[in-house]
């Protein structure tokens, strides 16, 4: 009988050696088949009823030896497979932290702000005060306070927008220096930037743009500071190298007038296609505040003498970024906006 408990043993052996051992199923039949109730193990228990009483002892004790075996083993064997099965988890579920996450898109400011950021800092620090202004003005403060007389072409329906009778969209920055003289007793100086309106529509003119107002009212204030202010500020835009020219202009509200070129930027004023050749781009316009303008806000005239300069600034953002449609700045799309 000894020979049936030593072949199973092997048997068993060689089958251990063959199951899968990261299979808790296969380990768990190869149990079944062997320590089942109608298992081989179990069967060697019940044949020994079959044995002469004498043999039963040593006969039980080498089966129930073979048992402790088989259990033994296939107790190491569910462990075993246990451990492939976690460790499978753990792979399928494994997160690699080093790798490159999904990032979030970050935003950037727009060359419009930005613009206007360093032109707020630049004559912060000169001592100018900011006054934003009023989108909607009325007749008096875009016009008339601005000596500009009821037949001037700028009043036209087709340059200006009209909301109601005497009322517009502001055609200008230039009505905020009213309000501010209006309020304020000189000496003082002042910037306004703001949105303004003009019926107007092609590549470099659009509907709205904005633009930065500047006034400056003392005794005895020239326009050798007009000057000597604007060409500082041309050089902070646009690098030490930048030239400044002053063009006699006409302006009803300054007197003199002038418009204010800087050299070209792209060609440092050799004359290239962008300037047409002049080697010039025109800024804005400029002047000595007219005494007239002085008087509708009643500031002494005879005592007090000031300048004042408009320019636009994405004007300044279309000649910084080489953009070509002003509607670029206002149009929103993302693939122009990601450059900056
Ligand atoms: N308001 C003028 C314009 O829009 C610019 C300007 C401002 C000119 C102040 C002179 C003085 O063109």
């Amino acid at each position: 009988m000894s020979e049936n408990i030593n072949s199973l043993k092997s048997t068993f052996e060689n089958e251990l050696s063959l199951v899968d051992l990261t299979n808790k199923e296969a380990v768990d039949n190869l149990r079944v088949k062997y320590l089942g109730k109608k298992g081989l193990v179990t069967d060697l228990l019940k044949q020994m009823g079959t044995l002469p009483a004498e043999e039963r002892p040593a006969y039980g004790k080498l089966v129930n030896e073979l048992k402790a075996f088989v259990a033994e083993k296939i107790e190491q064997a569910i462990t075993t497979a246990q451990e492939a099965e976690l460790n499978k988890k753990l792979s399928e579920g494994y997160v690699d932290v080093s790798l490159p996450g999904n990032g979030i898109p970050v935003g950037s400011t727009h060359p419009l702000y930005d613009i206007r950021e360093e032109i707020i800092d630049f004559f912060a620090q000169m001592g100018f005060e900011v006054d934003f202004g009023r989108d909607i003005e009325t007749d008096w403060y875009n016009f008339e306070a601005l000596n500009t007389p009821p037949d001037h072409p700028s009043r036209d329906m087709q340059d200006t927008f009209y909301m109601d009778e005497g009322v517009v969209l502001r055609s200008h920055t230039s009505g905020t220096q009213i309000h501010y003289m209006e309020t304020h007793k000189p000496p003082f100086r002042m910037i306004a930037p703001g949105h303004v309106f003009r019926v107007d529509n092609d590549a470099t003119h659009a509907p709205m743009f904005q633009q930065c107002e500047g006034l400056v009212v003392d005794e005895n204030i020239s326009f050798a500071h007009l000057k000597g202010v604007l060409q500082l500020f041309m050089k902070k835009l646009f690098g030490e190298n930048v030239k400044t020219r002053f063009r006699p202009s006409f302006f009803p509200f300054t007197e003199p007038s002038a418009e204010m070129d800087v050299s070209c930027v792209f060609c440092g004023g050799n004359g290239c296609r962008r300037c047409k050749g002049t080697g010039w781009m025109e800024i804005g316009g400029c002047g000595s505040v007219d005494p007239n303008v002085f008087k509708n806000c009643g500031i002494d005239s005879e005592k007090y003498t000031g300048f004042a300069f408009g320019f636009g600034l994405d004007r300044i953002a279309m000649l910084r970024h080489s953009i070509p449609e002003i509607s670029l700045l206002t149009s929103n799309d993302q693939r122009f906006l990601e450059q900056f």
